[in-house]
């Protein structure tokens, strides 16, 4: 089945969370991919988003990414409801990692793990590395890329309004 079919509930690939999640609630957590399955959470996925971020992606920026044959979206859910979500798109043989996001609540339980392991199988055949920017005082971030095996390639200084770093990160796959 080819990405953006519609499937039924039972077709979603369930990732197994046995290994990557440690104290999550019980119930089914489903990492879902597939534009037209996250389109219908984009309402939640833009509160989400401007919740966390200080200058949040607006909704035509997902939707752009939905609608793109180069993008990887993927979502994360628990019992149906949305708790993380990620989005990157692919220049040439790399994937740019633009965006991932655990709700706060759901923050520290391996939910970030999951969607970016989730990401990794499944660009792996396609792209030769993956590339993202982070702030240097993020600190879940950097160890969750750190963990995956990203290396910093660049430092760019003060590019942040609080006058962070940003690291470049890369992951050879
Ligand atoms: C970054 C983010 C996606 C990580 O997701 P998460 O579900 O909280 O992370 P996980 O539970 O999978 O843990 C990943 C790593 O971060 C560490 N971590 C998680 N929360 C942390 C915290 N509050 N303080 C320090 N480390 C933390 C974990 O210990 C783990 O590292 P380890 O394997 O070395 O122990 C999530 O915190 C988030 O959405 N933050 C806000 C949005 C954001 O900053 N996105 C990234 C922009 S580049």
């Amino acid at each position: 089945m080819k990405e953006g079919q519609d499937r039924s509930p039972a077709q979603y690939y369930f990732y197994d969370m046995t290994t990557s999640i440690s104290s999550c609630e019980p119930g089914s957590v489903e990492l879902v991919s597939g534009s037209k399955r996250i389109t219908a959470f984009l309402d939640a996925i833009c509160t989400l988003e401007a919740a966390t971020f200080g200058v949040p992606w607006k909704r035509i920026d997902f939707v752009n990414d939905l609608e793109s044959a180069d993008s990887c979206c993927m979502a994360l859910l628990s019992g149906g409801i949305l708790v993380g979500y990620l989005f990157a798109k692919a220049v040439l043989d790399e994937i740019c990692l633009n965006k991932i996001c655990v709700a706060a609540s759901w923050q520290g339980r391996g939910f970030g793990k999951t969607l970016l392991a989730g990401f990794i199988d499944s660009v792996k055949k396609s792209s030769a590395r993956v590339f993202l920017e982070v702030d240097s005082t993020n600190t879940p971030a950097v160890r969750l890329y750190s963990g995956f095996g990203f290396r910093t390639v660049r430092i760019r200084n003060a590019i942040y309004e609080s006058g962070a770093d940003g690291l470049e990160m890369v992951l050879e796959l």
